[in-house]
């Protein structure tokens, strides 16, 4: 029987972007969900086809389908110095930013059980672009950290609420309020009066480089994780490399109006056009927007047919130390979907 159909809005991004997007159309049309895409440009796309970088109507098919699902954009665009991504983001307020990275792969690994979620803040800290020159010889700039407790507190309880809602073990709360101590101090203790509204949820604080080191000895000792946009966006990718790189790594872009799910990775120049991305980091956020859409079922299914090709061995990609293109990858998902176990 078929159930109710979504409508998704859809951005194929640039470089590695349509190869991994098709790859997981392929797979979610084999998961039988009933999806409309609603395509939808951005970025370098969108100022070849002569529209602004970060088009208007791409916003409001966002805003009015309330889910988009998003392949990268390469950031160095010729107009403008701020990241469109970043200005998706601030746009539509899509405050948290929720990167799992979940051993997947078998043994032996230098960890085989990873299994962490970093929250990232998502529209302040450093990437606000908010930068200039000082000087007119330009040997001197500034760029603004800004940090409100709005939105440190709004971060924060998310971290907590998804710890709550997922049965999560603890919420580390990653800062470096020790030299930074007005926006860090800010997003810190922010976080210390959230957290007391949390008492049966284990709460520590790490300062980030030690969190660094500790992530790299010792990743099992930590669960969810909060912290500032750079600080998170430097973490996630250390975790992905704790799970087997990139490839791997999924997120899912929460705010009150919308979310937007898209891999880690970016648009992978260097491998862009040559059916050669693995495509399993937008298939593993695509599986993070059916949970949202409330299809638990089908993303189990996906995950399944996943994590079963990726345990078994035979069936990788290059990235994973496989032949498998992407498109060859994307049959074999497809075609396993029907049997797959959920995961
Ligand atoms: P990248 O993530 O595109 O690539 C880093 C390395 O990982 C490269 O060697 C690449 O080949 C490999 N890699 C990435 N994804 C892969 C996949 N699915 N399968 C196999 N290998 C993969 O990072 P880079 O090179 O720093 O950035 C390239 C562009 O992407 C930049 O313009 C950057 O700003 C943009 N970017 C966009 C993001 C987004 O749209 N959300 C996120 C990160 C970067
Ligand atoms: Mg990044």
């Amino acid at each position: 029987m078929a159930g109710e159909t979504h409508r998704v809005t859809l951005i194929e991004g640039d470089g590695i972007g349509p190869e991994v997007a098709a790859a997981t159309l392929e797979v979610l049309d084999a998961s039988g969900v009933n999806i409309e895409w609603d395509r939808q440009l951005m970025g370098i796309p969108a100022e070849e086809a002569g529209r602004d970088v970060l088009p208007e109507e791409t916003l409001a098919s966002i805003r009015a389908n309330r889910v988009a699902l998003k392949g990268p954009l390469t950031t160095h665009l010729r107009t403008g110095f701020r990241s469109v991504n970043v200005a998706l983001r601030q746009e539509l307020l899509l405050y948290a930013n929720v990167r799992p990275a979940k051993t997947l792969l078998p043994p032996p690994r230098r960890y085989d059980d990873v299994d962490l979620v970093l929250i990232r803040e998502n529209t302040q800290g450093l990437y606000t672009g908010i930068e200039h020159y000082i000087d007119s010889k330009k040997n001197a700039a500034e760029s603004i950290v800004i940090i409100t407790r709005e939105a440190a507190e709004r971060v924060v309880r998310y971290a907590f609420e998804y710890a709550r809602a997922n049965g999560r073990g603890k919420v580390t709360i990653v800062h470096k309020a020790n030299i930074l101590k007005y926006s860090q101090g800010l997003f810190l203790d922010a976080g210390r009066a959230v957290a007391a509204e949390y008492p049966e949820i284990p709460f520590d604080e790490k300062i980030v480089d030690n969190m660094a080191m500790q992530l790299v000895l010792d990743p099992m000792q930590f669960d969810v994780m909060v912290t500032t946009n750079m600080f998170g966006d430097i973490l996630s990718d250390l975790c992905s490399g704790l799970v087997g790189g990139l490839g791997l790594a999924p997120s899912a872009n929460i705010g009150e109006e919308a979310a937007v799910f898209e891999a880690v990775h970016g648009s992978a120049p260097d491998i862009a056009g040559q059916d050669l991305a693995n495509p399993s980091a937008l298939v593993l956020s695509a599986c993070l927007m059916l949970e949202h859409l409330g299809e638990q079922e089908a993303a189990r299914r996906v995950r399944g047919a996943l994590v079963s090709t990726l345990r078994e061995g035979r069936h990788l990609t290059r990235d994973l130390g496989g032949t498998l293109g992407t498109r060859e990858f994307a049959r074999v998902l497809a075609e396993r979907l029907p049997q797959a176990a959920p995961a």
